[in-house]
């Protein structure tokens, strides 16, 4: 699809992003398993999220869903007659699982061809631990998976790989099983679920990086609010900070410091992004943030800042472009496990566009600031390399091009509409 935006067109206004992917799938999950039920107020309603609702109801959940609410009715979970398809969706795969582990029935799980490639052995190593019954394709690594359900019990773990949807795949479990679990995580991943449980009343322990859960934990369920996306957000902030003249207010947006890193690491660049309001929702906070233009100058990302902004890496490297120096990002080889290979895919877009980059095993280094000219990409298939190349667009010269951008329905449906409404000549 070519890029109906040019360069010379400034951002301004404001505007609510769509509601967060992370949250309004865990408020699906934790919804399923509860005792009254679960109202989900502005949930995000994508090609993502719909997977999640669509296994839900193979296993029998009655749901009830429009624009501005999804309504999960109480009742148990039921063994799915059919293979529970997750499309591209690897947080619905994962934290399923771990949901499934418990039950006392049997299911397969399976995805698309994307998800068909990402690890699941990092579920299902900690899952067995805790004595589930799944085995799954190449010695249990890939999709599809299935598993048997069992009696689980709870068991102490240092997790070893840095992935919210680990850790929410075992307190999930950990709410299933006989006795106490105690996750310990060596970088904080982000805690949606842990505040959730909590707004829903179940006595969870955190401490620091340490989480304990009680298998006697009864989750009530209730009422939610979603907040708007900030890795979704990012995409119209990163616009705003490299178009000259632009000056934006998001509204609304979750502000959870564990997925605040992108802004973290924009505002050290130089970037003019400030806080104007904030407040409290559902255990999650919630800001209105105002973004000017600004000039850029090099960074370092490291491991440790990694987790909170696992989504806004394509982004970050598409705005070193612009910074003056040599930004590097390191400690990042999970990019290579995402809907794409993040790390491949940037490195090759850019290099075609005109930017000095050089892919590292587990990061990489860009030179800025460099013009890029328009040219035919690929989204290889993946939502946020498709939404940095439009962004991508508003700063080239020349027309850009990009194949596969339909895949931006899976967490930002109406990308284009909304990039449009603040665009101005
Ligand atoms: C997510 C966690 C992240 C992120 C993904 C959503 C979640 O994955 O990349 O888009 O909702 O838990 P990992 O936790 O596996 O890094």
């Amino acid at each position: 699809m070519k890029m109906p935006f040019s360069k010379g067109q400034k951002l301004t206004g404001e505007i609510i992003p769509p509601p967060d992917k992370s949250i309004t799938h865990r408020a699906l999950m934790v919804g399923a398993i509860s005792r009254k039920g679960v109202r989900i107020k502005n949930p995000l309603i994508s090609g993502d999220t719909l997977s999640t609702v669509d296994c839900l109801r193979k296993l029998g959940k009655s749901l009830t869903m429009n624009p501005k609410e999804i309504i999960i009715k109480p009742g148990q979970l039921k063994e799915p007659r059919d293979i529970l398809y997750c499309g591209n969706s690897g947080t619905t795969a994962r934290l399923l699982s771990g949901i499934l582990s418990g039950q006392k029935f049997f299911s397969v799980i399976d995805g698309d061809d994307s998800l068909k490639r990402r690890p699941m052995k990092r579920v299902v190593e900690p899952l067995r631990r805790m004595g589930a019954i799944i085995f799954g394709r190449e010695n249990d690594s890939l999709l599809p998976i299935s598993i048997k359900g069992n009696e689980l019990h709870g068991h102490e773990f240092e997790l070893t790989v840095p992935s919210a949807q680990v850790k929410s795949a075992v307190i999930l479990a950990a709410l299933l099983a006989e006795g106490k679990t105690t996750i310990k995580e060596k970088i904080k991943s982000r805690d949606h679920l842990e505040r959730m449980l909590e707004w829903f009343g179940v006595n969870l322990e955190v401490q620091g990086n340490i989480i304990t859960v009680d298998g006697s934990s009864q989750i009530e369920g209730g009422e939610i609010t979603v907040p708007g996306d900030i890795s979704s957000a990012a995409f119209l902030i990163g616009a705003a900070v490299l178009v000259p003249g632009s000056h934006i207010v998001v509204r609304e947006v979750g502000y959870n410091p564990t997925r605040t890193g992108f802004i973290r690491v924009l505002q050290r660049m130089g970037a003019k992004i400030s806080v104007l309001k904030m407040k409290e929702q559902a255990k999650e906070e919630v800001a209105d943030l105002e973004i000017k233009s600004s000039s850029l100058k090099a960074t370092e990302v490291t491991k440790e800042e990694i987790p909170s902004l696992i989504d806004e890496i394509p982004l970050i490297a598409l705005l070193a472009t612009q910074a003056e120096g040599v930004t590097r990002i390191t400690g990042a080889s999970e990019l290579r496990h995402k809907e794409s290979d993040r790390i491949k895919a940037m490195c090759e877009n850019l290099k075609k566009m005109g930017a000095k980059i050089e892919e590292l095993r587990d990061g990489i280094i860009i030179e800025g600031p460099t013009l890029l000219r328009g040219n035919q990409v690929s989204s290889f298939g993946d939502h946020r390399i498709a939404m940095t190349f439009a962004v991508a667009s508003l700063i080239t010269r020349g027309e850009t091009w990009i194949e596969g951008f339909d895949s931006v329905q899976i967490s930002y449906p109406e990308f284009i509409r909304d990039l449009s409404t603040l665009c101005h000549d």
